[in-house]
């Protein structure tokens, strides 16, 4: 008889997506608040707390890439239907590349206003050295700038979305719904006493 797989997320999956979430929605606050604050200490402090998370983030995207090729996600359940499943499909597969591409023109920027200075890496928390990226000049660092913010609200769009459809599958409790625990499909709550 065919081993049934089951149809949710295994836990290593279910770590590495609550801890990017984390500091995916962390990153956001602080990318919006330091931006908007006035040149000094408190918003350089800010800058080296974004970057640490940038690294981070990059960091969490690629043990996670390699946790899902060894740990393929589990099936869609047959009742979603199949524009559900590409969007879903195509919404996680492009939140891979953000969470990829966002880092890195981050870093391409920050590499591009070091040029001119000699500098070779940029101190994230606790003085670690991050190494920048050589032979960017200023204005390809300024180009990365400007698609580094352009992705973000490509993020954050994506996002919503993404967010949306797991309420959906929770107001339908179908078992798409149980996919990504804490989260519980039907079926999987207590029965309540008749
Ligand atoms: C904060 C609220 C969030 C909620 C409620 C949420 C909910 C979910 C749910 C229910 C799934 C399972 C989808 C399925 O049925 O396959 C999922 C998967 C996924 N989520 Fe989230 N998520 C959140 C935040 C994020 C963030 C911030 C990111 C990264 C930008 C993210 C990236 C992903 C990816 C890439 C998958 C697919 C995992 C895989 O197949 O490898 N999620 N999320």
């Amino acid at each position: 008889m065919p081993q049934q797989r089951p149809l949710r997320y295994n836990n290593g999956a279910v770590l590495l997506h609550w801890l990017t979430a984390l500091v995916v929605v962390a990153q956001v606050i602080v990318g919006f608040m330091f931006v908007n604050m006035e040149r000094g200490p408190t918003r350089s402090e800010m800058f080296t707390v974004h970057k640490t998370l940038g690294a981070t983030i990059l960091l969490l995207a690629l043990v996670r890439l390699a946790w899902r090729v060894a740990n393929p996600p589990p099936p869609y359940p047959p009742e979603l239907s199949r524009w559900e499943r590409v969007a879903a499909t195509w919404n996680h597969r492009i939140f891979y590349v953000l969470l990829i591409a966002l880092p890195l023109t981050g870093l391409l920027a920050v590499s591009g206003g070091a040029s001119t200075d000699g500098r070779t890496t940029t101190p994230l928390l606790g003085g670690i050295p991050l190494p920048l990226i050589p032979g960017v000049s200023k204005d390809a660092g300024g180009q990365a700038g400007s698609a580094h913010v352009v992705l973000v609200f490509i993020t954050l769009a994506l996002l919503i979305l993404h967010i949306a459809a797991a309420l959906k599958h929770q107001v339908q409790r179908n078992r798409a719904a149980g996919r990504m625990p804490p989260f519980k499909a039907l079926g999987e709550e207590a029965v309540p006493a008749p």
